[in-house]
């Protein structure tokens, strides 16, 4: 897996048994992603010269790291290719534009290279999960929640799966079984772009310049005039609409503010636009009592902190309390997505992505 925020790859080796206390990790690997990599694919999340070939290009650098990574698992499991069933490689999102109000060509773009991957490996690789959600009306987005179910779900409460990747998804599982997910909104994408530029940190560790700033209220309550976080029910996002142009615009007016008050700021939208979207979510009761928090944003502890301000009525842990550590859920996901794809079962919940029905996702680039 290798999300939005382009801070690496993070590799699960997984066993999935039949019931959810049978999925088992053998093995974690990551990988950072090398800089001129990093701001190739960045440059790809817009238009630009050249873009098809700087596409492929990249695609073949970061189906490279996959294989180490890959190599990595096998050698930390002892296990060897032949006994792995299959690779999900999910790909580096560069463009995603859900079907909307207007858009009459929906579609959502993975940069990869799976046939590369399949070559270096010897392994069977399935990749491109999102676009069959697409072609059947679906935001393509987000796939997790199945997997989230399996991972956390506890019948009779109500849980808050919570990834914070670059941008922050959840999955809402109220204790009368339904099953929820949406993306609603940045989750560390604004707070990463901040930081490099005003610190030259790649992110605010633990959240520490956040919190040496003071929240702006008035900011907040601009920022969060955006129509993306008022819109209810099914809905997904990426850099399209939160990238530094979004940012700029919004603070123009606000060019006095110290740079740690914007970021601190920029903590609490995240956290509030999660509460907004746990407040749209039916959950036939109270809400969630119960939140685990995956992805690298559960390392910020300063938006744990706000999270469970914002969360009053929940108890807030990192997933690492689930006995699954916040780095390997999204990633153990797509392994499981993959084995869906093998096994002809679909991977899409028509409930969550809007999509006419279930679908078997994904393609298969056999060994
Ligand atoms: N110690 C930490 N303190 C604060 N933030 C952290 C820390 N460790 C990681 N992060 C944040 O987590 C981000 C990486 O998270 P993660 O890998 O889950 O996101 P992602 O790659 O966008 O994933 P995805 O899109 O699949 O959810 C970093 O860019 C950083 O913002
Ligand atoms: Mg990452």
């Amino acid at each position: 897996m290798s999300g939005t925020s382009l801070d690496g790859v993070d590799g699960v080796l997984l066993e999935c048994g039949t019931s959810p206390a049978a999925f088992k990790v053998h093995a974690a690997a990551s990988a950072d992603l090398p800089d001129a990599l990093r701001q190739a694919l960045l440059s790809l999340n817009q238009s630009g010269p050249d873009e098809l070939h700087r596409a492929a290009v990249a695609a073949s650098q970061l189906a490279e790291l996959y294989a180490e990574v890959v190599a990595q698992l096998l050698q930390r499991s002892g296990l060897a290719a032949a006994q792995i069933r299959a690779i999900g490689a999910h790909g580096q999102t560069v463009r995603h534009r859900p079907p909307r109000d207007g858009e009459p060509w929906p579609y959502t773009l993975q940069i990869n290279q799976p046939a590369q991957l399949a070559e270096r490996t010897g392994i069977n690789v399935v990749a491109d999960f999102r676009s069959r959600d697409i072609a059947a009306g679906g935001q393509g987005a987000p796939l997790v929640p199945a997997f989230h179910q399996r991972l956390f779900g506890h019948a009779g409460q109500s849980v808050l799966v919570l990834n914070l990747g670059g941008m922050a998804n959840i999955t809402a599982l109220p204790a009368n079984g339904a099953v929820y997910g949406l993306d609603s909104g940045p989750g560390n994408v604004l707070l990463d772009l901040w930081c490099q530029r005003h610190t030259g940190a790649w992110f605010d560790r633990d959240g520490a310049w956040a919190a040496s700033g003071r929240e702006q209220p008035e900011l907040l309550a601009h920022l969060l005039v955006e129509p993306y976080f008022l819109q209810r029910g099914i809905k997904s996002t990426g850099r399209d609409l939160f990238h530094a142009g979004w940012l700029d615009e919004r603070l123009r007016g606000f060019a006095g503010l110290p740079p740690a008050d914007v970021q601190a700021t920029l903590a609490c939208l995240t956290a509030r636009s999660v509460a907004l979207a746990v407040q749209g979510i039916a959950w036939g009761g109270a809400g969630p009592q119960q939140v685990w928090v995956c992805g690298g944003g559960s390392r910020n502890a300063h938006l744990m902190r706000l999270l469970a301000a914002e969360l009053p009525q929940a108890q807030v842990q990192a997933s690492d309390e689930a006995g699954w550590p916040a780095q390997w859920v999204e990633a153990a996901a797509f392994a499981w997505l993959a084995l869906q794809t093998l096994e002809g079962k679909p991977g899409n919940l028509p409930s969550v992505t809007g999509a006419r029905g279930s679908r078997v996702l994904g393609a298969i680039y056999p060994a």
